[in-house]
């Protein structure tokens, strides 16, 4: 589904270089659940939005669903991330104005898919029901919790079926509660055949995942499917407190 092969991203601020992504290689399979981890500032995000084609590497090569990302000029790009990914953000980045259902409706109104009015409202409220906010469809952004307008904003991401849904910290914003419910979601989703890759700073959260790929200072530090993940994160915790101990 992705692969991406020595892909690297240099920000350059004044004189100075910051090399967000350093060579990094990833390939990411069909109905995966992957969690992406590190510091902040490790490039998490980055990586995300060049995976999300919001972004273009300095360096490297990207193959999403057997294309190649570079050959791809800014119109075929706009399509890509219009119909092959659903994005989610940590501040849910919905029309302030505009209801629940307006705001999932917006990517079939940029779609080449010339869909009449009523059909958009009908893949609207499927995906609204889908993510069991049926009862606030016309319920403005400011009127929602915070894990309402979440659920808006994954039923947005969701609405042209899209074969890879990117989280960036979608659960940063939300409390240990609200944060197992849409995290449920995104499991049943992933039940479902969703490809999934959440940005994480939760333990609880990438441990739900089936995989966790940790970042430092641009570079894959490690790539383990949560068992041995989560073993290894334990290992850490008793070497350090024998350390500490002794
Ligand atoms: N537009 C930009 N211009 C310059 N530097 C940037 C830009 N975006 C990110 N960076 C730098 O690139 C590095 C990686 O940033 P990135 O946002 O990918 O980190 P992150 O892992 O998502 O962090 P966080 O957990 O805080 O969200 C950081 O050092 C950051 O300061
Ligand atoms: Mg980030």
């Amino acid at each position: 589904m992705i692969t991406v092969r020595k892909l690297s991203k240099v920000y350059r601020v004044g004189i100075e270089e910051i090399h967000a992504l350093r060579e990094v290689d990833l390939v990411v399979g069909n109905n995966e659940m992957l969690a992406i981890m590190g510091a902040s500032g490790s490039g998490k995000s980055t990586l995300m939005n060049i995976i999300g084609c919001l972004d273009r590497p300095t360096s490297g090569e990207y193959e999403l669903d057997g294309r190649a990302v570079e050959s791809m000029d800014a119109d075929e790009l706009a399509v890509v991330r219009n119909e092959k990914i659903g994005f989610v953000f940590q501040s849910f980045e919905l029309l302030h104005r505009q209801t629940a259902l307006q705001n999932v409706e917006l990517p079939l109104v940029y779609s080449r898919a010339r869909l009449t009015v009523s059909a958009r409202r009908a893949r609207a409220v499927g995906a609204l029901t889908k993510v069991g906010l049926a009862d606030r469809m016309d319920h403005r952004p400011n009127q929602l919790s915070g894990g309402q307008k979440q659920r808006v904003a994954i039923a947005r991401a969701i609405l042209n079926n899209p074969k890879i849904l990117m989280a960036d910290e979608p659960t940063g914003n939300l409390d240990s509660r609200t944060t197992a419910e849409i995290l449920a979601i995104f499991l049943r989703l992933h039940a479902e055949g969703q490809t999934i890759v959440i940005v994480t700073h939760e333990n609880e959260v990438a441990a739900h995942c089936r995989r966790i790929v940790r970042l430092r200072d641009g570079m894959i530090q490690s790539d383990l499917p949560v068992e041995r993940d989560e073993a290894g994160r334990i290992f850490q915790e008793i070497v350090s407190r024998v350390g500490r101990a002794s």
